[in-house]
């Protein structure tokens, strides 16, 4: 099993496989994500909302760090040039590394300058606290913005994509713009089971609406990051590298009409439904 890399605006290069950690928490979650590092992932997602970096930093630590991708964020809140910072340095101390491979703007505020949050991303480039810098939740005008403004490559956009929510404009602009986009809820938590194409593929492919739904993404260039407490889950959610659904498959799942917006933010209203 080899999972492939994505090139970075950056340099750096990010698997295209990772492992979603939101809700994993205590020693249920510590054996979650030890059992997806045990079974060859190498790439995960938190976030200082999370409330796991303890969690995450205790199964990472039978590993070296440079054979792990790490990413984190931080959230609007923090996004004032000395609390950016200084979240970013105790994500760091939290997670017991020097470094975050990534490190995202998990939402964007509706109040702090976009220079102000970039300046400091950049900043922790600079002293080697983060490698890539990226954005979560952006739209592609705030993108656009942001791409004008930031002194150093925003490497990733990380925003809701499953086949109940096919972005296909804003994944488009990301690629066209060399920003890796990754999916969250690739799954759509379990609501691509509801849906009769994924429902047919998975049949005729002998897969599982899990996996038709993950190699969609792949098939699109996407980083995915599905989570799972199911060691069973976890493996099956792996097994998406070696086989491809065929362009009629593609073409089927790429017509789903349902737009399934499953996450929202309070105070944040800029998505266009
Ligand atoms: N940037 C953001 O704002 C943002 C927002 C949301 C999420 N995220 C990130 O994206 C990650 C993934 O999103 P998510 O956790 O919300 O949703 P998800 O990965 O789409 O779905 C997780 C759910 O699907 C189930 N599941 C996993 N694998 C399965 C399989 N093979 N068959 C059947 N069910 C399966 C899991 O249950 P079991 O445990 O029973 O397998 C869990 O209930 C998060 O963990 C987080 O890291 C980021």
């Amino acid at each position: 099993m080899h999972i492939p890399n994505i090139e970075l605006a950056s340099g750096h290069q990010m698997p295209q496989v990772g492992f979603g950690t939101w809700r994993l928490w205590g020693g249920e979650g510590i054996a979650a994500i030890s059992a997806a590092l045990a079974m060859g992932y190498r790439h995960l997602d938190t976030a200082d909302v999370y409330e796991n970096h303890a969690e995450v930093a205790n199964a990472m630590s039978g590993y070296d760090r440079a054979d792990i991708f790490l990413t984190s964020k931080v959230r609007a809140d923090d996004l004032k040039h000395e609390d950016l910072i200084a979240t970013c340095e105790r994500n760091l101390t939290e997670l017991r590394t020097e470094y975050l491979d990534m490190y995202l703007i998990h939402w964007p505020s509706p109040t702090i300058p976009m220079e102000e949050s970039f300046g400091a991303l950049a900043e922790l480039v600079e002293r080697g606290l983060v490698r890539s810098i990226g954005v979560s939740n952006f739209t592609q005008a705030r993108l656009a913005t942001a791409l004008a403004i930031s002194p150093v490559s925003i490497s990733n956009n990380q925003v809701e994509l499953h086949p109940l929510l096919y972005q296909r404009e804003l994944v488009d602009f990301c690629q066209a713009s060399e920003v890796a986009a990754t999916a969250y809820c690739p799954l759509a938590r379990g609501a691509v089971y509801d849906s009769d194409v994924i429902g047919q593929i998975a049949d005729e492919t002998g897969h599982t609406c899990a996996q038709v739904s993950l190699r969609w993404l792949l098939h699109k260039g996407v980083i995915i990051i599905p989570r799972s407490r199911d060691a069973g889950h976890i493996e099956e959610n792996l097994d998406v590298l070696d086989w491809d659904l065929s362009a009629e498959q593609v073409a089927r799942i790429d017509a789903i009409p349902e737009h399934t917006r499953l996450v929202r933010n309070a105070g944040y209203d800029e998505f266009e439904d």
